[in-house]
């Protein structure tokens, strides 16, 4: 399992504590919101924070892009230090070329799902991908209560992987805390992405720890 904390329920003004913390805690993988007030109501960073991430910290940095033209910022947030990068399905009508493209980037290549999005959406895409991101909430803010047909979802993601005999990892993003991470990794995924239940308490090492120990 890969634990990847989402810095958006960090503390802005002393982040690359907070990501060392998460660091000696045990994640593997940064998680960077962006959202840009159109695809989601909320707006969050954009390169140069990815950038300033990057300085921080040698862990790969997963930038996941809530944004409408999201093919037009992907080189921004390449050369700013991203490695992986997951765009919206419901974002792109022409997916596959900017999946294409993160690959010419050398980038891992993600496409997220909202919760009402059917898994057949990337049923054509993922063998071009490196992973698929499942999202447990609807996507615009942390903290957010887990959205328990998210765990079906999870499973059916795998089994029309395994069918397809394709490798792409799953990610699932939303309301992932100490309760579910057990039967999230059951169900089928490999890189669970916590926010709230990393920095929003009060050592972001021992949250890690204990998220990585109820997976266990
Ligand atoms: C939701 C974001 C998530 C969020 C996760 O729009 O994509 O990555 O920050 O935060 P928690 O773990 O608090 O649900
Ligand atoms: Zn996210």
């Amino acid at each position: 399992m890969i634990l990847a904390p989402s810095i958006l329920a960090a503390d802005f003004g002393h982040l690359a504590e907070e990501i060392a913390r998460a660091e000696q805690g045990g994640a593997r993988l940064v998680h960077l919101d962006v959202m840009d007030g159109h695809f989601v109501p909320n707006l969050t960073m954009g390169p140069a924070v990815v950038k300033a991430v990057r300085r921080a910290t040698r862990l790969p940095l997963d930038v996941h892009l809530m944004i409408q033209n999201a093919d037009l910022y992907v080189d921004a947030f390449a050369d700013a230090g991203a490695n992986w990068v997951s765009l919206h399905v419901e974002a792109l009508p022409h997916l596959q070329r900017a999946v294409a493209h993160l690959r010419e980037r050398g980038l891992k290549a993600g496409v997220a799902l909202n919760p009402s999005t059917p898994l057949v959406s990337v049923e054509e895409i993922a063998p071009e991908l490196d992973y698929v991101v499942v999202m447990s909430v609807n996507p615009g803010f942390g903290g957010q209560k887990f959205l328990p047909g998210s765990l079906d979802k999870v499973r059916r993601m795998r089994d029309l992987l395994r069918r397809r005999g394709l490798a792409a990892q799953i990610e699932v993003d939303g309301g992932v805390d100490e309760g579910n991470v057990k039967l999230l990794l059951e169900a089928g995924a490999d890189v669970l992405v916590a926010g709230t239940s990393v920095f929003g308490g009060g050592d972001p090492a021992a949250s890690a720890r204990r998220l990585l120990e109820a997976a266990r």
